[in-house]
């Protein structure tokens, strides 16, 4: 597995001969590896000669009141696990300047309809670091197709209409949620947890599935001591909230200050 640090040294590990026309599939993450990116690698080892990962915690994804000094680093076991799994290569680039060049860049603006809605209400400036670093790293690593989890639902249909509106020549490939056996999402910032909230955090998957009104939802979820950001029905391409509860549930909620954001199809 190559571990390629910089534009230039992907660039060159790229343009081998023996890569001539071999197709490349992408999982961008921001590390903290588990097994939800690791079934992302899976399927795109499935359907690529090649499968690179990305391992950058983008700054301009955080909020100045979010966790991105102490969002968790664990390189060592990353390479590890991306080593097993059997990933070509690792882009990780060596340092922010890397891919943010200057102050006043060139931003993507992802579609406002799909971003004041749910987590972008309560993230603003989110989903721009988000499509603009993807921007970045699909244009330095040239990939046929880039996997993104449902975990991230409006992530995932952020980035679709990204590359819809922008004619990017890549087939983004939705993968289904990882879960743990209790049900709940599998998530780096689950670290955060301690083991007794991490047991009782599989609630917030147990009431979405069990409950058959949102209201109902809500009542559980607050008497469990969750707090709720929200909880809401929508279609599947998030262009309509609905009034039944038939749809796809979203959610984000605080558990004991750690943020958990789950969706579910009812
Ligand atoms: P990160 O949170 O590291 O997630 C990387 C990818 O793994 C995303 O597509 C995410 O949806 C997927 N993923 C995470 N947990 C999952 C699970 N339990 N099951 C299935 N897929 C899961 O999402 C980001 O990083 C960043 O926003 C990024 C796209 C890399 C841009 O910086």
């Amino acid at each position: 597995m190559k571990i390629l640090r910089t534009r230039k040294e992907f660039s060159a590990w790229r343009s081998q001969k023996k890569f001539n026309h071999k197709s490349i599939g992408f999982i961008p993450t921001m590390g903290a590896l588990h097994a939800g990116h690791l079934s992302l690698v899976s399927h795109s080892r499935k359907q690529n000669d090649l499968t690179v990962v990305s391992i950058f915690v983008n700054p301009t994804q955080f909020g100045p009141k979010e966790d991105l000094k102490k969002y968790p680093r664990t390189e060592v076991a990353d390479l590890d696990l991306l080593r097993k799994s059997k990933v070509d290569a690792v882009f990780l680039p060596r340092s922010v300047k890397e891919i943010y060049l200057l102050k006043d860049e060139t931003k993507i603006q992802p579609r406002s309809s799909l971003t004041n809605i749910l987590e972008g209400r309560f993230r603003p400036g989110h989903f721009e670091g988000v499509v603009t670093v993807v921007f970045k790293l699909f244009s330095i690593v040239r990939p046929a197709r880039a996997y993104f989890g449902e975990k991230d639902y409006q992530q995932l249909q952020v980035i679709k209409a990204m590359v819809e509106d922008l004619f990017l020549p890549i087939q983004i490939i939705p993968v289904k949620t990882y879960r743990e056996k209790s049900g709940l999402a599998m998530s780096s910032r689950n670290r955060y947890l301690d083991s007794k909230s991490f047991k009782s955090a599989a609630d917030l998957y147990k009431v979405m599935k069990a409950s058959n009104t949102l209201s109902e939802a809500r009542k559980k979820l607050s008497l469990l001591g969750f707090k709720l950001q929200y909880l809401e029905n929508w279609n599947d391409d998030l262009s309509a909230s609905r009034a039944g509860n038939k749809g796809r549930w979203l959610v984000a909620a605080f558990y004991k200050n750690i943020r958990l954001i789950d969706n579910q199809k009812k």
